[in-house]
Parts: C-alpha cells; structure tokens; sequence
C-alpha cells in the first residue's frame, strides 16, 4: 500500500499544506437552504472518505468532524474553512498567475460566477437556479485555480462535476478545459439517485452556465427575455413589428439570479410589468441595481401602479413581495386584466426550495424544508395545484401564458395536475399551454440560427466593453429582417440600461454570421491592441447545445425530442474545432434528467488561431442546431438551411428533408 507522502510527493500541483482558519460568513449574504441528509451510515461515511481525498493525512483527525457535520446540518459537505477570505470577484485578467492567457482568462470567469454581487449562494458555490454550482466544495475550487495557473499551450485540464481530474498533455489547437457536469448512466439518471450522488461528494449540478463558468449576471437572459416578451406582443397582442410593449401588463414571479431579468426586460420592452418575489432580500438586491423600479407587499398597490403607468405607456417594473400565487388570486378577483402571463420560480427543483407554497413566508419555507421534507412537498403540490387553477381561470378571460423554461407545467404535472399535460394522460405530447420554444423563441429566433451570444472584456475596463459594443453594432445590419433590428436597437442602448453586474460583459442575440462576424472584428480589434483580450461564449440556452424537451428543443416534433445526440455533437464538435473551453452537463435549466445541455468558452487573444477557430467552431456551433431542427422540419430553419447551402456550396452542407403531403399520410397512416 502506497503512504500519504508519497502520494503527496507524487503531485507538483497541490494544495497548500497550511489548514485555514474558518472564515467569517459576512452576514447579509444568502446562504443556501439545507439541502437535506439522506445518505445511509455507509454511504455517509463513503462521503467523508471522499472529501479527505483532497486533504493531507495530519489534518484528517480535526477536519473529519467538522466536514460530517456540514453533511448532517447542509446536506453537502461545502469545506467552509477553504474558501479564500475576503472578496472573490472578477478581476483584470493581468491581476491572475498564469501560464497561459486561457489559464488566467478561466480564473477571471469562475471568480465572476462567485462574486457577492452575481452569485445566488456565494457561500455554497451556487451561481443561479437555486443549485447551479461552479463546482461542489472550496477545496475544488481552489484545486482548480492551482491547475490554472499551472496550464500551458499543451495541456487540457479536466473537470468532472467540480473535480478537477488532472492536467493531461494535449496541443494548443485543443481545448485547454473540458468540463463535464452531472451526468448519469441511464438507470441512475433521476433525481433521486443523482441527489445521493451529489450528496457524496460525487455529482455537480452546473445548471447551464455556472457550472460551464460562463455566466454574466442576469444580464445574460435579459436579452432573451426582451425578445420573448416583445415576440409575445407581436405574436398576441397585435403590436406591430416596429412597436413597443407600451400600455400592456405582463406578470410573473421570481427575482432570483435569472428571473431578477425579467423586470429589466419588460422596462426596456416599454411595457409594465408586476413581478412576486417571497425573498425581500432579492427584492432588495434588484432596487439596488437598479433593475426593477419599484417594490410593494400590497396587491392593490402593485395593480394600482402598473395601471397608472399602463394609462401613460409608461415603462414601469414593479416587485411584489408575496407569493405569485397570492397575487394571481388578487388579479382574478379584481377582475385587472394580465396582458401576459408567466412564471420563473425554480421549478426544476421544487421540492429543493425552489418554490414557495402559498400560506409560508421565505423563511417558513426555509424552516419547514429543514424539518419536514415530506410536509413541504405537500404543501408544494397544493400550491402548484391551486397555480395552476388560477392560470387556467386568467388565461379563460385572455391572459396569453406561456411556461418561461422553468419547468413549471412539468412541476404543475408532478404535483399530480394531470389536466395540464396534452394527452390527460403523462407529459409525452406536451402541456396544454405552450413553452415560449414552442411559439415563440423556436420559431421565431432559433429556427434562424439567434441565439445568445456573449462576451466578456477580460480587462474589466469599461472603455472596452463600450468599445466592442460599436464593434458590435457596426456587424449588423438593422435593415436585413426584424431581428437584426432588434438586435441592433439592443446593443445601441445596451450601456445606457446599465446592465453590467460582474465581469464587464455583454449579450448580443445573433444568427450564425452575425457572431462570426462581430468574433472575427473583436480579434482584429485585440490584435491591433485596441482592447484586452476578451472571452466569447454562449448561454446554453440556444439553437444549438442544449436538449430539453420541455424548453429548448420543446418544438422539435418529429419524435427526436426524447434524443440527446445534438447536445452530444455540439459539444464534441466545439471540442474538435478548438474551442478553449467546452462543458457539457445533465439537466441544465430544467433539472437533472430532463436535459442534456452544453457550451463553450473561446479565447480571443488576436491570434491567427482564434480567427480559425471563429471561422470553422462558431459556425458549427450555430449551425448543429439549425441543422437539427431543418431535419425536423422546422418551418423557418429549413429556409435558412436552404441559404446556407447556398452560401457554402462546396464547403459545407445540411442534410434537409424532403416535404411530405399531409393527405398522402393520413391516407396511408
Ligand atoms: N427562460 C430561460 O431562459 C431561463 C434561463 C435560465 C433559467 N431558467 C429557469 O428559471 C428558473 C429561475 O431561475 P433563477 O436563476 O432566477 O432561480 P432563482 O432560484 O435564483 O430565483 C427564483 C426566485 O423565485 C422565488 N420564488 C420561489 N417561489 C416563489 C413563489 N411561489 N412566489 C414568488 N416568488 C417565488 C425565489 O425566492 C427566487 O428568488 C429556474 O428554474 C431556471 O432553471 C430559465
């Protein structure tokens, strides 16, 4: 049998030997709810084995208790003790060791994802979605960034699930960091048995971009959100192509780190919008930034603001502290008209926390979850059910309601609703209402290849950010269709909605050229040494990259929808074409065994590299999902295949599907 020291000796890049001193926990700073102990004695102690494998032998006598009792009491063992004191933020990308840009690059992204500001339970290593970690535990963590100051040109680190594996040899065309996030054998692959895995230390919960170390505030789904809103005026409520939100009430819940965008969106939309939020805090953090512009715990006053603002078509955000349930009963016996209708609770793990039942306040629903699982679920499901009834009731009197890529109908379904599925019978042919995929995102954005783009100015300069901003604009051409008009408007007054929190970054919603085309400028731009390098990369929630049959890939209706081979190629794909960093994770927005989602970081450092790498991954990246969705049929993507083959004969070509006659099949069928 091998000793400690020898395995010690064995590994240059290692921990420091020194034990830390616990640090303060700054009060203020949310921490994440017990996520409840499960594990049987053996598996327990199984969990304790694991998390010492990171810890020199002499410190194992005082630390084995202390890490037990974070497994009894959180229900993860998070090493407390390792996180390094004081502020962890996005610094300048000159501020981190390193032997290579992408090595320092990666610590600035996963710093952004911890920051207090950006991160939902900076503590636990939660970025957003009420469990998206960026890895498991501190020791990770910092294992992590030791591997990251070590990475050169010729070598790939390798992360499983917050572990980092090892530094392996590999050439600088190759992704300097592959990353995996919560995947399962299929028999295993469910909640439960993830959970247990995750409670031992083994499985990660990346959500899309925590765990991909790719987020940028709620930022990244603002843009998202504008589109989906301003596509869901044109689409019901008549407003013409070149209009606005203005006079329209659109309702929902949460102000967590994704759905805190959604007052922001409908602002910048002109419209009004009343959002529940049952965690002041939050309610708090959002008027701070400025994202939303008011906040109330009365019904009345909430509907009799939105109103006035209505009245003027005046831009008006307004958070309601309470229950979203509460205040759809408010709405429906008041008889106040919603325009539209939607949710964002954390609905991919509702029994986790992340929604609140009707009738607790926050921090009863923090209480009961500690004490009594069991009665929480209970009341989750009466809440759900009692959700979905007022839905059903405001959508009768002409609210236009669509599931925000929460899982909310799925959630609404499990709580037992079997009404709301399409068949009566189980969630295969879909909900009854539509997911915002299916109408409008899918078809009208995807289906062409726009998706959200991003960058980040690793300089942390402003001036750079404002700098690749014009950059930006001067790639598109508002004249060319709807969207590049939309897009081109965002991105104009993308500064002057103040949307920085964290890391200097920006989302730009682009068709395939488009992002080809504004990568290939920034290169240019860092070449010629007008601004810092900068790191591109993309929410997984996209075109391409992601399947999820309940959100992303909830309009692909040729069967493949139960498929996971296009999350499977991008991924792949991005990783044989050079893309810097690829992830690819279990569950990614929707919760763990609903989907298969992936993305990816590219490095631009003006290098000849970066621009092949632009050119042949980008383009793929885009195109995978365009590709998939024409095979399906997709209205829309089978022009746009159509146009690529066309401007790549020669070089490149989608497989499409010929058209069959509907009369012919049902002859037949
Ligand atoms: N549509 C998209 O593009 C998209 C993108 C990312 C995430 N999501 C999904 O949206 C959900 C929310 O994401 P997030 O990052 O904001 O999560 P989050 O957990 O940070 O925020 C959810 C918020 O909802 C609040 N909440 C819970 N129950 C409530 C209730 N009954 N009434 C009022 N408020 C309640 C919570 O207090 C919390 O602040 C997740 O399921 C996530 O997977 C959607």
């Amino acid at each position: 049998m091998v000793s400690n020291l020898e395995i010690a000796g064995s590994m240059t890049i290692r921990l420091d030997r020194d034990l830390p001193e616990m640090p303060d926990f700054v009060p203020g700073i949310r921490r994440a709810p017990d996520r409840g102990f499960r594990l049987s004695p053996a598996q327990a102690k199984l969990s304790l084995r694991n998390i010492l494998r990171y810890i020199p032998g002499e410190y194992h006598e005082r630390l084995a208790p202390e890490f037990m009792e974070e497994l009894k009491n959180r229900g993860r063992i998070y090493a407390y003790r390792y996180r390094p004191p004081g502020r962890i933020y996005a610094k300048s990308i000159d501020q981190y060791r390193g032997r290579c840009t992408a090595g320092k690059a990666f610590q600035v992204m996963i710093d952004n994802n911890l920051d207090f500001e950006v991160a939902l339970y900076p503590y636990e290593l939660v970025t957003y979605g009420e469990t998206g970690s960026v890895c498991q535990n501190w020791l990770q963590y910092r294992l992590i960034k030791r591997y990251l100051e070590e990475l050169t040109e010729k070598q790939t680190l390798v992360v499983m699930s917050g572990h980092p594996l090892g530094l392996f040899p590999s050439r600088p065309e190759a992704p300097r960091v592959v990353i995996t996030n919560g995947l399962m054998v299929g028999l295993f692959d469910n909640q439960r048995d993830w959970e247990i895995a995750a409670e031992m230390g083994v499985s990660s919960y990346g959500q899309m971009t925590a765990g991909g170390w790719m987020y940028i505030g709620p930022q990244g789904i603002v843009h998202g959100t504008f589109n989906t809103l301003l596509n869901a005026g044109r689409l019901k409520l008549q407003v013409p192509p070149d209009g606005d939100l203005g006079g329209h009430l659109f309702v929902s819940s949460g102000l967590g780190g994704m759905s805190g965008a959604q007052p922001k969106a409908v602002e910048i939309a002109g419209g009004v919008g009343i959002i529940a939020e049952v965690d002041e805090s939050r309610i708090k953090t959002r008027l701070d930034q400025g994202w939303v512009s008011r906040a109330t715990a009365e019904p009345d006053e909430a509907f009799r603001l939105a109103g006035e603002a209505q009245k003027q078509k005046r831009p008006l955000s307004i958070a309601y502290h309470g229950n979203i349930v509460d205040l759809l009963e408010h709405a429906l016996t008041s008889g106040v008209r919603v325009d539209l209708l939607s949710d964002q609770t954390s609905c991919h793990a509702p029994y986790d926390g992340g929604y609140c039942p009707q009738g607790l306040t926050f921090a009863e629903r923090t209480r009961l979850l500690a004490a009594d699982r069991d009665k929480f679920k209970e009341l989750v499901d009466r809440s759900l059910q009692r959700h979905f009834e007022l839905i059903k009731a405001l959508v009768e009197r002409g609210s236009y309601f669509f599931d925000y890529g929460n899982s909310f109908m799925k959630a609404v379904f499990d709580a037992g609703v079997q009404e709301i599925s399409k068949n009566g019978r189980d969630e295969k042919d879909g909900f009854i209402w539509p997911s915002y995929v299916e109408e409008i995102m899918g078809p009208m954005l995807f289906d062409y290849g726009y998706g959200p783009f991003r960058w980040v100015c690793l300089s942390g300069k402003p001036e750079d950010l404002a700098k690749t901003d014009q950059a930006a604009m001067s790639c598109i051409d508002p004249s060319r269709r709807g969207q590049d008009r939309d897009n081109y408007i965002w991105v104009r007054d993308a500064q002057k909605h103040n949307l920085v929190v964290g890391s200097q970054a920006r989302i730009l919603y682009q068709d395939a050229a488009g992002r080809v085309r504004i990568a290939l400028k920034f290169n240019e731009m860092v070449r010629e040494g007008k601004i810092g390098p900068v790191m591109i990369g993309r929410d997984h929630h996209d075109v391409s990259g992601t399947d999820s049959p309940f959100r992303e890939t909830a309009n692909i209706k040729d069967g493949s929808n139960v498929t996971a081979d296009m999350a499977a190629q991008c991924f792949a794909g991005n990783a044989a074409r050079g893309m810097s960093l690829v992830a690819l994770h279990n569950g990614g927005g929707v919760g763990i065994s609903k989907a298969i989602n992936g993305g990816f970081g590219l490095l631009l450092d003006g290098s000849e590299r970066a621009d092949e790498t632009v050119k042949s991954a980008l383009l793929w990246d885009v195109t995978c999902g365009v590709a998939r969705r024409a095979w399906a049929r997709n209205g829309n993507s089978l022009s746009t295949g159509i146009e690529f083959n066309e401007s790549h004969a020669g070089a490149a070509q989608i497989t499409l599907p010929y058209l069959v006659d509907d009369e012919l099949i049902d002859r037949i069928g």
